[in-house]
Protein backbone atom coordinates (compact mmCIF):
# COMPACT_ATOMS: atom_id res chain seq x y z
CA UNK A 1 0.00 0.00 0.00
CA UNK A 2 1.39 3.26 -1.00
CA UNK A 3 0.69 5.69 1.96
CA UNK A 4 1.62 9.65 2.66
CA UNK A 5 1.40 10.27 6.10
CA UNK A 6 1.71 13.89 7.21
CA UNK A 7 3.83 14.18 10.76
CA UNK A 8 2.72 17.05 13.22
CA UNK A 9 5.48 16.56 15.84
CA UNK A 10 4.51 19.65 18.35
CA UNK A 11 5.66 20.57 20.97
CA UNK A 12 7.38 19.35 24.49
CA UNK A 13 8.23 15.34 24.33
CA UNK A 14 6.32 15.65 21.02
CA UNK A 15 9.20 15.56 18.29
CA UNK A 16 10.95 13.20 20.69
CA UNK A 17 8.01 10.10 20.71
CA UNK A 18 7.17 11.12 17.51
CA UNK A 19 10.87 9.98 16.27
CA UNK A 20 10.17 6.81 17.49
CA UNK A 21 6.30 6.95 15.73
CA UNK A 22 8.07 7.34 12.49
CA UNK A 23 10.63 4.49 13.19
CA UNK A 24 8.44 1.86 13.75
CA UNK A 25 6.09 3.00 10.81
CA UNK A 26 9.22 2.66 8.71
CA UNK A 27 10.43 -1.00 10.33
CA UNK A 28 6.51 -1.81 9.58
CA UNK A 29 6.44 -0.90 6.26
CA UNK A 30 9.71 -2.29 5.41
CA UNK A 31 8.98 -5.23 6.59
CA UNK A 32 5.30 -5.62 4.68
CA UNK A 33 6.92 -4.00 2.04
CA UNK A 34 4.50 -0.52 1.82
CA UNK A 35 5.45 2.46 -0.04
CA UNK A 36 5.22 4.73 3.04
CA UNK A 37 6.02 9.02 3.38
CA UNK A 38 6.23 11.28 5.50
CA UNK A 39 5.24 15.19 5.22
CA UNK A 40 6.49 16.87 8.50
CA UNK A 41 4.56 20.28 9.19
CA UNK A 42 4.40 22.60 11.98
CA UNK A 43 1.79 22.84 14.64
CA UNK A 44 1.46 24.19 18.13
CA UNK A 45 3.74 26.27 19.95
CA UNK A 46 6.44 25.10 17.86
CA UNK A 47 4.26 27.03 14.73
CA UNK A 48 3.40 30.26 16.96
CA UNK A 49 7.22 30.82 17.77
CA UNK A 50 7.81 30.18 14.17
CA UNK A 51 4.91 31.78 11.71
CA UNK A 52 2.57 33.20 14.28
CA UNK A 53 -0.50 31.10 14.23
CA UNK A 54 -0.71 27.39 15.90
CA UNK A 55 -2.63 25.70 12.85
CA UNK A 56 -0.75 27.24 10.36
CA UNK A 57 -2.80 27.58 6.22
CA UNK A 58 0.12 25.30 4.75
CA UNK A 59 -0.29 22.20 7.50
CA UNK A 60 -3.89 21.95 7.16
CA UNK A 61 -3.07 21.80 3.00
CA UNK A 62 -0.51 18.98 4.20
CA UNK A 63 -2.83 16.87 6.16
CA UNK A 64 -5.53 17.40 3.32
CA UNK A 65 -2.94 15.84 1.26
CA UNK A 66 -2.29 12.82 3.32
CA UNK A 67 -3.88 9.83 3.71
CA UNK A 68 -3.04 9.77 7.50
CA UNK A 69 -1.95 12.76 10.16
CA UNK A 70 0.02 10.67 13.16
CA UNK A 71 0.08 13.98 15.90
CA UNK A 72 2.24 13.76 19.24
CA UNK A 73 1.39 16.87 21.18
CA UNK A 74 0.54 20.74 22.14
CA UNK A 75 1.23 22.51 24.90
CA UNK A 76 3.73 25.06 26.41
CA UNK A 77 3.79 26.75 29.59
CA UNK A 78 4.63 30.08 28.57
CA UNK A 79 1.06 30.42 27.29
CA UNK A 80 -0.50 28.58 30.10
CA UNK A 81 0.72 31.01 32.82
CA UNK A 82 -0.33 33.89 30.73
CA UNK A 83 -3.77 34.76 30.52
CA UNK A 84 -3.44 37.51 28.10
CA UNK A 85 -2.00 35.39 25.38
CA UNK A 86 -4.05 35.58 22.23
CA UNK A 87 -3.01 32.92 20.46
CA UNK A 88 -2.51 29.58 22.20
CA UNK A 89 -1.32 26.10 20.98
CA UNK A 90 -4.21 24.49 21.91
CA UNK A 91 -6.01 26.46 19.44
CA UNK A 92 -4.04 24.28 16.49
CA UNK A 93 -5.18 20.94 18.16
CA UNK A 94 -8.89 22.24 18.06
CA UNK A 95 -8.76 24.21 14.84
CA UNK A 96 -7.24 20.56 13.13
CA UNK A 97 -10.19 18.65 14.69
CA UNK A 98 -12.70 21.14 13.43
CA UNK A 99 -11.47 21.63 10.02
CA UNK A 100 -10.26 17.98 9.21
CA UNK A 101 -14.05 17.40 10.65
CA UNK A 102 -12.81 14.60 13.03
CA UNK A 103 -15.96 14.51 15.28
CA UNK A 104 -15.25 11.00 16.49
CA UNK A 105 -12.41 10.04 18.65
CA UNK A 106 -11.68 6.44 19.48
CA UNK A 107 -9.68 6.09 22.57
CA UNK A 108 -8.93 2.72 23.90
CA UNK A 109 -8.73 1.82 27.50
CA UNK A 110 -7.59 -1.61 27.92
CA UNK A 111 -4.89 -3.05 30.98
CA UNK A 112 -1.33 -4.57 29.74
CA UNK A 113 -0.41 -7.83 31.76
CA UNK A 114 2.60 -7.03 33.82
CA UNK A 115 1.97 -3.61 34.34
CA UNK A 116 -1.27 -4.12 36.42
CA UNK A 117 0.28 -2.95 39.73
CA UNK A 118 1.30 0.70 37.48
CA UNK A 119 -2.50 1.19 38.24
CA UNK A 120 -3.65 2.58 41.40
CA UNK A 121 -6.42 1.10 41.45
CA UNK A 122 -6.82 -3.11 43.12
CA UNK A 123 -5.32 -5.52 40.67
CA UNK A 124 -8.10 -7.19 41.21
CA UNK A 125 -10.79 -4.16 39.90
CA UNK A 126 -8.71 -3.56 36.55
CA UNK A 127 -7.50 -7.05 35.71
CA UNK A 128 -9.83 -7.81 32.36
CA UNK A 129 -10.94 -3.62 32.10
CA UNK A 130 -10.95 -3.30 27.97
CA UNK A 131 -13.14 -0.61 26.81
CA UNK A 132 -13.70 2.11 24.17
CA UNK A 133 -14.74 5.50 24.67
CA UNK A 134 -15.88 7.06 21.66
CA UNK A 135 -16.03 10.82 22.36
CA UNK A 136 -17.79 13.40 20.21
CA UNK A 137 -14.68 15.99 18.94
CA UNK A 138 -16.28 18.64 16.86
CA UNK A 139 -19.46 20.19 18.70
CA UNK A 140 -20.34 20.83 22.57
CA UNK A 141 -18.76 23.52 25.23
CA UNK A 142 -15.35 23.28 23.29
CA UNK A 143 -16.72 24.94 19.79
CA UNK A 144 -20.16 26.65 21.44
CA UNK A 145 -20.36 30.31 21.68
CA UNK A 146 -18.36 32.10 24.10
CA UNK A 147 -18.15 34.88 25.97
CA UNK A 148 -16.36 36.37 28.70
CA UNK A 149 -15.94 39.51 30.65
CA UNK A 150 -14.89 40.72 34.13
CA UNK A 151 -18.24 39.74 35.80
CA UNK A 152 -19.49 36.55 33.79
CA UNK A 153 -18.87 34.01 31.34
CA UNK A 154 -20.14 31.57 29.90
CA UNK A 155 -20.00 28.39 27.22
CA UNK A 156 -22.43 26.87 25.18
CA UNK A 157 -22.87 23.31 25.51
CA UNK A 158 -24.78 23.27 21.31
CA UNK A 159 -25.67 19.92 19.48
CA UNK A 160 -27.68 18.98 17.05
CA UNK A 161 -29.73 16.06 15.92
CA UNK A 162 -27.07 15.53 13.52
CA UNK A 163 -24.25 15.42 15.16
CA UNK A 164 -25.88 13.38 17.69
CA UNK A 165 -26.80 10.91 15.31
CA UNK A 166 -23.46 10.36 13.55
CA UNK A 167 -21.37 9.54 16.53
CA UNK A 168 -23.57 7.20 17.81
CA UNK A 169 -23.51 5.44 14.52
CA UNK A 170 -19.92 5.56 15.05
CA UNK A 171 -20.71 3.96 18.48
CA UNK A 172 -22.87 1.31 17.26
CA UNK A 173 -20.59 0.01 14.57
CA UNK A 174 -17.84 -0.04 17.60
CA UNK A 175 -20.01 -2.08 19.85
CA UNK A 176 -20.91 -4.75 16.79
CA UNK A 177 -17.36 -5.56 16.02
CA UNK A 178 -16.68 -6.03 20.14
CA UNK A 179 -19.23 -7.24 23.09
CA UNK A 180 -22.25 -5.50 21.83
CA UNK A 181 -22.78 -3.62 25.16
CA UNK A 182 -23.00 0.06 24.19
CA UNK A 183 -23.19 2.62 27.38
CA UNK A 184 -24.41 6.22 26.38
CA UNK A 185 -23.06 8.47 29.06
CA UNK A 186 -24.87 11.74 29.78
CA UNK A 187 -26.11 14.11 32.26
CA UNK A 188 -29.89 14.39 31.01
CA UNK A 189 -31.15 14.82 34.57
CA UNK A 190 -29.98 18.10 34.29
CA UNK A 191 -28.82 19.20 30.75
CA UNK A 192 -30.65 19.84 27.86
CA UNK A 193 -27.98 19.05 25.44
CA UNK A 194 -28.00 15.93 27.25
CA UNK A 195 -31.33 14.86 27.05
CA UNK A 196 -31.34 15.46 23.19
CA UNK A 197 -28.44 12.60 23.10
CA UNK A 198 -30.38 10.33 25.23
CA UNK A 199 -33.81 11.29 22.55
CA UNK A 200 -31.68 10.49 20.10
CA UNK A 201 -30.09 7.40 21.38
CA UNK A 202 -33.15 5.67 22.23
CA UNK A 203 -34.72 6.03 18.97
CA UNK A 204 -31.50 4.78 17.26
CA UNK A 205 -31.63 1.96 19.77
CA UNK A 206 -34.05 -0.30 17.81
CA UNK A 207 -31.94 -0.38 14.65
CA UNK A 208 -29.16 -2.05 16.75
CA UNK A 209 -31.09 -5.18 18.53
CA UNK A 210 -28.37 -6.61 18.78
CA UNK A 211 -26.38 -4.48 21.14
CA UNK A 212 -27.66 -4.12 24.62
CA UNK A 213 -27.65 -0.26 25.55
CA UNK A 214 -27.42 1.08 28.39
CA UNK A 215 -27.51 4.69 29.66
CA UNK A 216 -25.51 6.27 32.57
CA UNK A 217 -25.12 9.39 34.14
CA UNK A 218 -21.47 10.58 33.27
CA UNK A 219 -21.11 10.99 37.66
CA UNK A 220 -22.02 7.94 37.73
CA UNK A 221 -20.15 5.92 35.07
CA UNK A 222 -17.00 8.13 36.58
CA UNK A 223 -17.58 6.00 39.96
CA UNK A 224 -18.38 3.28 38.00
CA UNK A 225 -15.27 2.93 36.10
CA UNK A 226 -13.40 2.96 39.01
CA UNK A 227 -15.36 0.35 41.30
CA UNK A 228 -16.06 -2.04 38.13
CA UNK A 229 -14.29 -0.99 34.78
CA UNK A 230 -15.01 -4.60 33.24
CA UNK A 231 -18.70 -3.42 32.99
CA UNK A 232 -17.63 -1.38 30.36
CA UNK A 233 -17.56 -2.19 26.35
CA UNK A 234 -18.33 1.05 24.51
CA UNK A 235 -19.13 3.88 25.82
CA UNK A 236 -20.09 7.25 23.87
CA UNK A 237 -20.04 10.62 25.06
CA UNK A 238 -20.15 14.26 24.73
CA UNK A 239 -16.47 16.63 23.88
CA UNK A 240 -16.66 17.85 27.32
CA UNK A 241 -17.40 14.58 29.22
CA UNK A 242 -15.27 12.25 26.82
CA UNK A 243 -12.54 14.47 27.51
CA UNK A 244 -12.44 14.28 31.40
CA UNK A 245 -13.84 10.39 31.24
CA UNK A 246 -10.66 9.51 29.27
CA UNK A 247 -7.94 11.04 31.57
CA UNK A 248 -9.63 8.98 34.29
CA UNK A 249 -9.42 5.91 31.83
CA UNK A 250 -5.85 6.25 31.75
CA UNK A 251 -5.08 4.98 35.54
CA UNK A 252 -6.60 1.88 34.73
CA UNK A 253 -3.69 1.40 31.96
CA UNK A 254 -1.53 2.82 34.67
CA UNK A 255 0.39 5.24 32.87
CA UNK A 256 -1.06 8.15 31.07
CA UNK A 257 2.05 7.32 28.74
CA UNK A 258 -0.14 4.40 27.03
CA UNK A 259 -3.03 5.44 25.73
CA UNK A 260 -3.66 6.14 21.94
CA UNK A 261 -6.62 7.65 20.26
CA UNK A 262 -7.77 7.70 16.98
CA UNK A 263 -9.83 10.63 15.70
CA UNK A 264 -11.82 10.14 12.54
CA UNK A 265 -14.74 11.85 10.80
CA UNK A 266 -15.00 13.63 7.15
CA UNK A 267 -11.45 14.10 5.93
CA UNK A 268 -8.06 12.89 6.76
CA UNK A 269 -7.88 11.21 9.99
CA UNK A 270 -5.79 11.68 13.19
CA UNK A 271 -4.26 9.37 15.59
CA UNK A 272 -2.57 10.23 18.32
CA UNK A 273 -1.53 9.83 21.92
CA UNK A 274 -3.96 10.39 24.42
CA UNK A 275 -1.64 12.59 26.77
CA UNK A 276 -0.58 16.16 26.56
CA UNK A 277 3.20 17.41 25.40
CA UNK A 278 4.98 17.12 29.09
CA UNK A 279 7.68 20.13 29.06
CA UNK A 280 9.22 19.55 31.69
CA UNK A 281 10.28 16.18 30.16
CA UNK A 282 11.27 17.73 26.91
CA UNK A 283 14.66 17.07 25.55
CA UNK A 284 15.58 14.42 28.63
CA UNK A 285 14.93 11.27 26.63
CA UNK A 286 12.64 9.75 29.39
CA UNK A 287 9.18 10.07 27.72
CA UNK A 288 7.06 6.86 26.70
CA UNK A 289 6.84 6.48 22.97
CA UNK A 290 4.21 3.59 23.52
CA UNK A 291 1.17 5.81 23.14
CA UNK A 292 2.61 7.42 19.98
CA UNK A 293 3.36 3.74 18.70
CA UNK A 294 0.17 2.55 19.19
CA UNK A 295 -1.30 5.27 17.54
CA UNK A 296 0.69 4.36 14.64
CA UNK A 297 -0.88 0.40 15.03
CA UNK A 298 -4.50 2.31 14.76
CA UNK A 299 -3.26 4.10 11.88
CA UNK A 300 -2.56 1.01 10.27
CA UNK A 301 -5.73 -0.76 11.46
CA UNK A 302 -7.63 2.37 10.26
CA UNK A 303 -6.66 1.30 6.75
CA UNK A 304 -6.96 -2.22 7.31
CA UNK A 305 -3.62 -3.89 7.91
CA UNK A 306 -4.33 -6.04 10.39
CA UNK A 307 -1.20 -7.58 10.30
CA UNK A 308 0.90 -4.85 10.77
CA UNK A 309 -0.93 -3.48 13.16
CA UNK A 310 -1.15 -6.94 15.11
CA UNK A 311 2.68 -6.37 15.16
CA UNK A 312 3.24 -3.31 16.69
CA UNK A 313 1.23 -4.33 19.23
CA UNK A 314 3.41 -8.03 19.65
CA UNK A 315 6.36 -5.55 19.33
CA UNK A 316 5.09 -3.37 22.16
CA UNK A 317 3.62 -6.29 24.21
CA UNK A 318 7.37 -7.50 23.73
CA UNK A 319 9.25 -4.74 25.17
CA UNK A 320 7.05 -4.17 28.12
CA UNK A 321 7.75 -8.08 28.99
CA UNK A 322 11.42 -7.76 28.57
CA UNK A 323 11.32 -4.92 31.03
CA UNK A 324 12.22 -2.80 28.15
CA UNK A 325 10.87 0.77 29.50
CA UNK A 326 10.59 4.38 30.00
CA UNK A 327 10.63 4.90 34.06
CA UNK A 328 6.96 5.85 34.29
CA UNK A 329 6.06 2.04 34.04
CA UNK A 330 9.20 0.24 35.13
CA UNK A 331 9.02 -2.28 37.68
CA UNK A 332 11.09 -1.51 40.77
CA UNK A 333 14.63 -1.89 40.47
CA UNK A 334 14.58 -2.28 36.57
CA UNK A 335 17.12 -0.23 34.60
CA UNK A 336 15.56 2.78 33.19
CA UNK A 337 15.28 2.93 29.09
CA UNK A 338 14.95 6.13 27.22
CA UNK A 339 12.67 7.04 24.81
CA UNK A 340 15.24 6.06 22.09
CA UNK A 341 15.98 2.73 23.36
CA UNK A 342 12.95 1.62 24.11
CA UNK A 343 11.34 2.83 20.25
CA UNK A 344 14.44 1.06 18.55
CA UNK A 345 14.13 -2.04 20.55
CA UNK A 346 10.38 -1.78 19.08
CA UNK A 347 11.68 -1.70 15.44
CA UNK A 348 14.45 -4.09 16.11
CA UNK A 349 11.43 -6.87 17.00
CA UNK A 350 9.15 -5.68 14.11
CA UNK A 351 12.41 -5.98 11.71
CA UNK A 352 13.01 -9.40 13.22
CA UNK A 353 9.66 -10.99 13.41
C1 LIG B 1 -7.19 16.00 24.82
C2 LIG B 1 -6.61 17.28 25.35
C3 LIG B 1 -7.18 18.44 24.58
C4 LIG B 1 -8.68 18.45 24.80
C5 LIG B 1 -6.59 19.82 24.93
C6 LIG B 1 -5.07 19.81 24.78
C7 LIG B 1 -7.20 20.93 24.14
O1 LIG B 1 -6.83 17.40 26.71
O2 LIG B 1 -6.97 15.69 23.63
O3 LIG B 1 -7.84 15.29 25.58
O4 LIG B 1 -9.17 19.01 25.79
O5 LIG B 1 -9.39 17.90 23.96
MN1 LIG C 1 -7.84 15.69 27.61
Amino acid sequence: MKLNIAVLAGDGIGPEIMQQGVAVVKAVAERFAHDVSFTPALCGAAAIDRVGTPFPEETFTTCMNADAVLFAAVGDPKFDNDPTARVRPEQGLLAMRKRLGLFANIRPVQTFTGLIHKSPLKDEIVSGADFVCIRELTGGMYFGEKYQDDDKAYDTNYYTREEVERILRVAYDYAMKRRRHLTVVDKANVLASSRLWRQVAKEMEGLYPEVKTDYMFVDNASMRMLVEPTFFDVMVTENTFGDILTDEGSCISGSMGLLPSASTGIHTPVFEPVHGSWPQAAGKDIANPVAQILSAAMMMEHFGLAAEGALIRRAVDAALDAHVRTPDIQVEGGQHYGTREVGAWIAGYIATH
